[in-house]
């Protein structure tokens, strides 16, 4: 297997304040609490992470463009976005690579304007619902659709 696969980890706008955000939605988990999770588990499967969060639109598609040539597969919690761009998903589609969409709540528990997603229609899978664990469920979906 190789050793190379690498994980572009993107975190879409507000999830910086995770910990403090609406804890009763999003839990008592920080960001940073997070992205060492996914180190981790990626580091348990021969796999490497980058993880990155902006609260602007451009900016996480500069990063997401950045990735190619780069990363093996993009693993992305939109936030709000995923409700809104057109613009994210367009240069997810633009990198050619598998995307996983996760979501720590479960956004079809929630408000009508959650249950559409721009993201979802060109992702591998997505996984909604079980908090910080969404991440860690998606990173190893996704490294187990790369390495096919
Ligand atoms: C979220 C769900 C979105 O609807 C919301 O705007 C977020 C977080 C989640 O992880 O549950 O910012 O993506």
């Amino acid at each position: 297997m190789s050793q190379t696969r690498r994980v572009q980890v993107i975190h879409g706008p507000n999830l910086d304040l995770l910990g403090t955000r609406e804890p009763e939605i999003y839990g008592a988990t920080t960001l940073e609490e997070i992205d060492a999770a996914l180190a981790e588990a990626a580091k348990e499967r021969g796999a490497g992470v980058e993880c990155f969060q902006s609260n602007h639109e451009g900016v996480l598609v500069d990063r997401i463009h950045a990735a190619i040539g780069w990363g093996d597969g993009i693993l992305i919690n939109p936030g709000g976005l995923t409700h809104t761009s057109v613009v994210l998903r367009d240069a997810l589609v633009a990198t050619g690579m598998p995307v996983v969409e996760v979501h720590l709540s479960n956004v079809f528990a929630r408000e009508a304007f959650r249950h559409t997603s721009y993201v979802s229609g060109i992702a591998l899978g997505l996984v909604a619902g079980f908090g910080p664990r969404s991440y860690t469920l998606g990173l190893a979906a996704l490294l187990d659709a790369i390495d096919g």
